[in-house]
């Protein structure tokens, strides 16, 4: 077990949470490298059946060291920015690895991408293809094309988490799909590759991928009969969901054997782009409790994390389950967990039963490993929350907490206030 509950303390692996708040101070969060692995393990295994290229959604974690474990078990890296390139690169991933995505691509960055020899563009547009062609005829180097293809199927999850849906701006829509291959065809230093679909994240069925793979297995055929085309990769992007409050419907392996069933007979290299599905569980946010205030319909707990760490219950209204430390007993009653942000969504639970805890208690958020600290800010100049690895008995800060003179080293004035 990577995460157990013990004697009034809780181990991530076999390191104590109030010995690494003792010695980082919180609000901070931990991962552990045991359940990264596992993640990452299981989706290989389950996947083993068919050629695949595990690419890490470098959004939902893109610690360094984060990237650097899943790329020593074999893992691939999607990126959306030059940024994420260049520490996908930073930590040791192959470009060979690495797919590109996103619906604004500069051309600086495309320039960087093509240099840097990335394995595939997932392309969302013509003008961006364009672009895409200038670059690499300007640079006289052939770019590797797949066409994010949007299916029109509804994830069934969050609205702002859902990119597969006609109204969504990501990817082709299926009727626009032939300007964009003749497109390719007239070129001379784009070569079309695949197709890639990703419709979502946070799936909690499995139904949408079947819809999603089932078109893109149509159009793998289409695209062979009247382009003459027999492409070589399928990326079928990211979105498994976990069981943030209820368990998933489906597991990995179902998931596998939709693949299985949808594309059985085809002999190509399938790309896959998890981010949540390999991160999520693996990280916990770790806060302590300031005060215990009275309200007028339940009792706050105030605890010193907040919105700006994670932003996940203010953007999505995403539910993360909840554990307090404390030495306190009594019977449970009812709290809303908030941080000290000036926002009415810095709220991290509500109506969450807890012993009445007492400040100083340590305040776990739990699921927060992906889409937590790469969406963190310093919203209230409050200082960017640090990371900490644990692997068996051992720690290790991967992201310090920066310094306020760091930051306002950041921001000279302006030359008429300075003088
Ligand atoms: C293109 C693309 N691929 C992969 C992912 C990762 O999704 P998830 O974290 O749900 O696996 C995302 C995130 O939404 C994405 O936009």
């Amino acid at each position: 077990m990577s995460f157990v509950t013990k004697n009034g303390d809780f181990f991530v692996e076999s390191v104590s949470i109030k010995q690494i708040a003792a010695s980082v101070g919180t609000p901070f969060y931990v991962y552990s490298d045991a359940v990264l692995r596992k993640n990452y393990q299981l989706l290989s295994e389950a996947l083993s059946d068919v050629n695949a290229l595990i690419c890490f959604a470098v959004k939902a974690n893109s610690n360094l060291s984060v990237l650097k474990t899943f790329g020593s078990m074999g893992g691939g890296a999607d990126v959306v920015s030059e940024g994420e390139l260049r520490r996908a690169l930073k930590a040791g991933i192959s470009p060979e690895k690495i797919v590109f995505a996103g619906v604004g691509k500069a051309v600086s960055e495309i320039e960087f991408a093509l240099m840097a020899g990335i394995y595939q563009f997932n392309v969302e547009s013509l003008p961006e293809l364009e672009s895409i062609n200038d670059v690499a005829t300007r640079l006289g180097k052939e770019a590797n094309i797949s066409i994010r293809v949007n299916p029109d199927v509804d994830a069934l999850s969050h609205s702002k988490i859902s990119t597969g849906r006609k109204q969504d701006k990501f990817g082709v829509s299926i009727d626009f799909l032939d300007e964009l291959i003749d497109f390719i065809k007239d070129s001379t230093y784009l070569r079309l590759k695949g197709i890639s679909t990703h419709i979502g994240s946070q799936l909690t069925q499995l139904e949408p991928f079947s819809q999603a793979f089932q078109k893109i297995r149509i159009l793998f055929e289409e695209i062979d009969q009247k382009h003459g085309i027999r492409l070589e990769r399928l990326d079928l992007g990211g979105g498994i969901g976990i069981p943030y409050q209820e368990k998933l419907s489906f597991t990995m392996q179902d998931y596998a054997a939709v693949i299985q069933d949808v594309f059985k007979d085809l002999d190509v290299q399938f790309v896959f782009e998890p981010g949540r599905s390999l991160a999520g569980e693996a990280g916990v946010l770790v806060s302590e409790v300031l005060y215990v205030k009275k309200g007028a319909i339940r009792d706050f707990i105030i605890v010193d994390g907040a919105m700006n760490d994670l932003k996940r219950q203010a953007l999505y209204d995403a539910y993360h389950h909840i554990s307090v430390l404390t030495k306190n007993t009594g019977a449970e009653e009812q709290f809303d967990v908030v941080g000290p942000v000036c926002e009415s969504s810095d709220v991290f639970g509500t109506s969450r039963s807890f012993v009445r805890p007492s400040p100083g208690d340590i305040v776990l958020i739990h699921d927060a490993g992906a889409y937590g600290a790469t969406m963190s800010s310093y919203y209230n100049t409050r200082l960017l929350v640090p990371e900490v690895l644990v692997k068996g008995d051992q720690f290790s800060v991967i992201r310090p907490r920066p310094t306020y003179e760091e930051i306002f080293a950041r921001e000279p004035l302006a030359q008429w206030l300075s003088e």
